[in-house]
């Protein structure tokens, strides 16, 4: 049995990615696609160079349809159960980036009906409101305007469900159980929830009236939806998504599972002030150094479980500072409390332009948004 847990509503345990590949049936993004991407791209995303995002379905597939001229574009979402934390922007960065490249249009999902019926505690009041909360940050990260669609699923029902219906009719109860894990004694709304996050896959191709290929880059955490998803929509007609998947931003607390937003200690959220940040960082971080001074100059650092330099990882762009950081932590010349310093620095400046961004994004947020 693996000693880990990832499904789209639970990450837990030291994450296996490689074996993930395998079990999931997915393909590890190599030198070779890299490459092919690359002749599209100029440069690679640091996330690319760096293997944060890893695997792959189907993105051969998406580049030889680019290649014809038959543009893709963009799909990725946000289950809106409370604020945004630093983990939900990893794959979205690296969406805009994407965006930026190919001049793809990105539809968004905020699935405010998933989380009122998976959350005991939420009201659909509450989730929906937090959709357009959380619509901010995706904005702020500089997402073009007309460009880029968001919408929550119950403001734009009647589209979407003319299309979830169909998928509907195809999704058998014992895929789902199979899939996600779900028994007799779930509630029909989460049996037919992935039939709602599959439409956006194919929904501006059903509104064209032909087959627009689209691209899905998420953390691999979602990727259960979509192997339902490419499953029934290629038997509807449709081209099956292409999907990038990322690993995740690990909690604060230690490098095994994911940061989660159902345990505030190990999440650092876009909303959180600068001092909570820092005060978060040197409570919370788990440290991969020694447990002395003295210890930690002699036999250095652990920079693959120090939760300071992981996240550096996912936000520092530059690669000479990073190797740098990860040599002196290593060697034993930086101390923890030096690199949680670092880490400190890094994201008060990128915080504060996010906040700064997020309150000009509520003036823009109705040219982002799409209704029914
Ligand atoms: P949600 O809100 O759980 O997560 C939003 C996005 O963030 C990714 N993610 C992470 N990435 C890196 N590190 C982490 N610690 C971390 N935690 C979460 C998720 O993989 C996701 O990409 N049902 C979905 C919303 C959705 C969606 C989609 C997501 C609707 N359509 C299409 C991706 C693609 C959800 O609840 O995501």
């Amino acid at each position: 049995m693996p000693k880990y847990t990832v499904t789209p509503w639970k990450v837990e345990g030291e994450v296996d990615y490689n074996k993930l590949i395998k079990d999931f049936g997915t393909e590890a993004i190599d030198d070779k696609l890299l490459q092919r991407l690359k002749k599209h791209t100029k440069d690679l995303h640091y996330m690319l160079r760096r293997k944060i995002f890893f695997s792959h379905r189907d993105m051969n597939f998406i580049l030889d349809e680019h290649e014809k001229g038959n543009k893709f574009y963009l799909y990725t979402g946000r289950g809106p159960s409370g604020n945004t934390h630093l983990g939900h922007l990893v794959p979205w960065i690296f969406t805009k980036w994407l965006q930026d490249r190919f001049d793809a249009e990105l539809w968004f999902q905020m699935t405010d009906d998933e989380k009122f019926i998976f959350n005991p505690k939420l009201e659909l009041e509450e989730t929906n409101k937090l959709a357009y909360e959380n619509a901010l940050d995706v904005i702020a990260l500089g997402f073009k305007k007309g460009r880029t669609k968001i919408f929550a699923d119950t403001d734009y029902a009647k589209t979407l469900y003319r299309e979830a219906i169909k998928v509907a009719k195809k999704l058998n109860v014992s895929t789902t159980k199979a899939v996600f894990g779900l028994t007799d004694s779930d509630s029909v709304g989460k049996h037919f929830f992935t039939s709602v996050q599959s439409v956006p896959a194919f929904l501006p191709s059903a509104l064209a009236g032909k087959n627009i290929p689209c691209l899905i880059p998420l953390a691999i955490d979602q990727d259960a939806h979509f192997r339902v998803t490419r499953d029934i929509i290629g038997k509807l007609g449709y081209y099956k998504p292409g999907i990038l998947h990322c690993v995740f931003l690990p909690a604060l607390t230690g490098p095994k599972g994911k940061m989660s937003a159902s345990i505030a200690e190990s999440a650092v959220y876009t909303t959180d002030a600068p001092e909570v940040v820092a005060k978060k960082i040197r409570k919370y971080a788990f440290s991969g150094g020694g447990d002395t001074i003295a210890e930690h100059r002699k036999k250095g650092g652990n920079p693959e479980i120090d939760v300071s330099y992981q996240w550096l990882r996912f936000f520092e762009e530059d690669d000479k500072k990073l190797e740098k950081i990860y040599r002196d932590y290593k060697s034993g010349r930086l101390l923890t409390g030096e690199l949680k310093e670092i880490l400190i620095e890094k994201l008060s400046r990128f915080l504060k332009a996010h906040q700064a961004n997020r309150e000009k994004a509520r003036k823009v947020l109705d040219k982002y948004i799409i209704k029914d």
